[in-house]
């Protein structure tokens, strides 16, 4: 791509659709903005500046593009432009994903990555998972024949799932689905303004105002979501207290007290990081995985052909009447495909969570200046046929082919 310099100076800013004055590209977009930055993608290129207000936006959709913010350059992207809903959810952006690059930014990922998902303690809850997917599993067997919800089934079990790992053990009986049926609407409603775009974030002037007031009502969800956490911590505490839980499972919020406790005085892990940590993933985890589920469902109730393969080769692995387990995976590089092939297609976040410059810089040979919003239009690169060919995924089987070539040659 031939780029004109300004003689001698940075260079431009990338091109991009004309706006309206004061409100830019606002009164255009389309709700579903993966589309319509993928229709002005091809008219301006993989990489194109919009206004949102006073925002600038730069959209990226191409892969080589997105290794040049996401790779090359992960440190300078490495902040996230975080609208205000996300900043009141998140005890003012003390979160992983909010916090900007620096001490706590590492000590939080270190925390995550190192301590809580390691392997050991991924397999040390393991019981946990396995025994709300079996809960799941016996119901939705006892209701053969007859219709059943799959989206509102997955996104309970995969709650449980999380707030089960989370503090799983401890929480009893009649008052852990109460919590499930109350975080479900509170997920639901914090995701819902997450989405919703805020005048409030481009024209940061008028956010005092809140005029849609959708930060109110992130505080009173943020404060229900605070005080649920505070009975847990407390019944945590209570019960580590008194020398610990009958089964003796180990849970995440265990190992994020004793960090707390342990405490790195420099950059200290406290109770603020540790629910915002609780936040990012009860509400990062739940609909992003039972959504994926459900796409997953869809394809193959869709595709009869690949339902037959997939179940076929569960029967010559695993066996007609036994139960899958995590550890068959890496037998099952058919159901592994179709898994990353709905990942492919139907992915979560298809804008990804935008990302922000600390500082301005080059990208595809345009300039980015420090605060803009970058999205990296993930949803389109993935459907890039320089990358993926002439195929239809997973409505012709031919992607499952190459990524099975791919990946288990
Ligand atoms: C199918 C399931 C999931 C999908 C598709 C998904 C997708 C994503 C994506 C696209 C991002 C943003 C990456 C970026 O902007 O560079 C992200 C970040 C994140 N996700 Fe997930 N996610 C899933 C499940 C989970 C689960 C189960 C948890 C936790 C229990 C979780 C916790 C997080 C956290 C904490 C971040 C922020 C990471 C960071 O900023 O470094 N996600 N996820």
């Amino acid at each position: 791509m031939y780029i004109k310099s300004n003689k001698g100076g940075p260079p431009p800013y990338p091109p991009g659709p004309r706006g309206l004055p004061l409100v830019g590209n606002l009164p255009f977009l389309d709700p579903e903005l993966h589309t319509y930055f993928a229709t002005l993608a091809r008219r301006h290129g993989p990489i194109f500046k919009l206004w949102l207000g006073n925002k600038l936006g730069i959209v990226i959709s191409s892969s080589a593009l997105a290794r040049q913010v996401l790779k090359d350059q992960d440190t300078t992207f490495a902040n996230r432009d975080v609208p205000i809903a996300g900043l009141v959810g998140t005890y003012g952006g003390r979160d992983i994903v909010s916090n900007p690059y620096g001490p706590e930014w590492r000590m939080l990922r270190k925390v995550c990555a190192l301590k809580m998902l390691n392997n050991t303690t991924l397999d040390s809850v393991y019981d946990l998972r396995r025994r709300q997917l079996r809960e799941t599993v016996g119901y939705m067997y006892n209701r053969v024949g007859s219709p059943l919800n799959i989206g509102e089934q997955m996104f309970l079990t995969i709650l449980n799932v999380i707030t089960n790992m989370l503090w799983g053990g401890t929480v009893q009986g009649n008052e852990r689905s109460s919590l499930g049926a109350e975080f479900r609407q509170v997920v639901s409603e914090m995701t819902g303004l997450l989405g919703t775009p805020n005048l409030s974030d481009f024209y940061p002037g008028l956010a005092r105002f809140d005029l849609q007031g959708i930060e109110k009502k992130m505080n009173g969800l943020a404060r229900k979501f605070d005080k649920i956490f505070d009975v847990i911590i407390d019944q945590r505490l209570k019960i580590d207290g008194e020398g610990g839980n009958k089964t003796g499972d180990k849970d995440f919020l265990q190992f994020l007290l004793q960090l707390k406790e342990e405490g790195d005085s420099k950059t200290p892990l406290t109770m603020i990081h540790v629910k915002a940590l609780l936040m990012d993933m009860v509400v990062g985890g739940s609909e992003t995985s039972s959504n994926s589920i459900e796409f997953a469902m869809v394809e193959v109730m869709n595709k009869p052909e690949i339902l037959r393969k997939a179940q076929q080769e569960l029967e010559e692995v695993v066996g007609k009447d036994k139960i899958v387990e995590e550890s068959h995976i890496h037998k099952l590089p058919y159901l592994y495909a179709v898994m990353k092939e709905v990942l492919r297609l139907h992915p979560a976040l298809p804008l990804l969570v935008p990302h922000c410059p600390s500082e301005t810089c080059t990208v595809g040979g345009f300039t980015i200046p420090k605060g803009a919003r970058v999205f990296v239009n993930v949803w389109e690169v993935h459907r890039d046929p320089s990358v993926w060919g002439k195929c239809s995924g997973i409505q012709s089987g031919e992607v499952l082919e190459w990524q099975m070539g791919l990946q288990w040659k």
